[in-house]
């Protein structure tokens, strides 16, 4: 028995386990395991467009009709004046890669390509009418908001202070992310910008679930079934795990970053802003290291992937995650390289033991 049901009667799910959206990684593959598994299944949408979401979702419906979640980002696109200016400044930080990968420093490079939640988004949303709808850094307006709970989709996002939680329930999230500041990839922080002040799991999540009524789901850090133990303990009703899921094999990682995932220990990540502007843990590697890892130089998210772009494809093409993000939470070590059903019923069921065994 589960300690508290609310979330999986809430989304209709077996296993109070959400295997986190994470683009770039994640796709209708390891979706439809999890979901096929009774865990929650979400599809990172922001780097796709509207026809491959559309694809990637058939896909999905044609193998599962369990819940899924669908997952964007909100945030505000940079104004276009001002943002070129910073592009320019960020390029001119990097020049002497370019020179020393022999990149054409002149060469146009294609601009950062990572849409938020717009209208096209939202009536694709209404037609698709996934089950869950997850956003990361904040909400959309509320117009758009308001259409997708008409399409009866349950809305979620990660707040990662208590102000940030009380602010989602307040404009009506049926749930809400704790995402601690051990999570891989990007705070979902928005209402303020401070990463010094970000708030680990272990402290974050009772404090939001003493701040408001919605359930809570923990995220960062929780990799195995003593993460989801504690973090039961601690109030949460459901777990959202990312990293421990980049070590099955549906997770599109290449041999490189898996490479840096099997060795990395508790201590090889930081808080980066280098790669797209805004924070988000990454395992530390070159482009880290010397230029972060946080630089005041990095333009506003997504536009430093930008100038980034083809150092990265020139090192990548050579066998180098130098200029590549190797986006990781603290608990990497934990991981196992099991098919991603099989890790959401292994880590569902061990987790169940412990629970009945601390009450035998
Ligand atoms: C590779 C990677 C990519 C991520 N991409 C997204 C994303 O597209 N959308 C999102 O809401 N969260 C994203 N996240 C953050 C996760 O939702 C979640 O907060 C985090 O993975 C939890 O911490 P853990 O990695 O320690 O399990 C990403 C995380 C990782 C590791």
């Amino acid at each position: 028995m589960w300690p508290d049901d609310r979330i999986r009667t809430l989304f209709g799910i077996d296993l109070p386990i959400f295997q986190a959206p994470m683009a770039g990684v994640v796709d209708s593959k390891m979706v439809i395991a999890v979901a096929e598994a009774g865990g929650l299944g979400s599809l990172p949408c922001a780097l796709l467009d509207a026809a491959a979401l559309r694809a990637e979702v058939e896909t999905i419906r044609r193998a599962t009709s369990r819940p899924i979640n669908l997952n964007f980002f909100c945030h505000t696109t940079p104004q276009h004046d001002a943002a070129r200016e910073a592009e320019a400044e960020w390029k001119a930080r990097l020049e002497t890669y370019y020179v020393e990968l022999g990149v054409d420093p002149r060469a146009p490079f294609a601009g950062a390509s990572r849409s938020p939640f717009d209208e096209e988004l939202c009536d694709l949303v209404v037609e698709l009418a996934p089950q869950v709808v997850s956003f990361h850094f904040g909400l959309p307006e509320a117009r758009l908001l308001e259409r997708v709970k008409k399409a009866r989709a349950k809305i979620i996002s990660s707040a990662t202070t208590v102000a940030e939680a009380r602010w989602l329930e307040d404009r009506g999230c049926d749930a809400i992310i704790a995402q601690g500041s051990e999570a891989g990839g990007h705070r979902g922080m928005f209402l303020h910008d401070d990463v010094a002040t970000q708030v680990g799991t272990m402290a974050l999540v009772p404090q939001v679930v003493d701040a408001v009524k919605v359930p809570v789901i923990a995220s960062g850090g929780i990799a195995d079934a003593r993460g989801i133990v504690a973090s039961f303990a601690l109030g949460a009703s459901a777990v959202q795990i990312g990293t421990a899921f980049l070590f099955c094999p549906e997770a599109k990682v290449s041999p490189p970053y898996r490479r840096a995932l099997e060795s990395s220990r508790d201590d090889s990540t930081t808080l980066t802003n280098v790669f797209t502007g805004r924070p988000a843990r990454s395992i530390m590697n070159r482009v880290v290291r010397e230029a972060g890892p946080i630089s005041p130089l990095a333009p506003p998210f997504p536009l430093a992937a930008g100038a980034l772009a083809p150092l990265r494809a020139v090192a990548e093409a050579n066998g180098s995650v130098d200029f590549t993000p190797l986006w990781a939470g603290q608990a990497s070590k934990l991981g196992l390289a099991l098919p991603a059903g099989e890790l959401t019923r292994r880590l569902a069921a061990e987790a169940l033991r412990m629970l009945s065994a601390r009450h035998r």
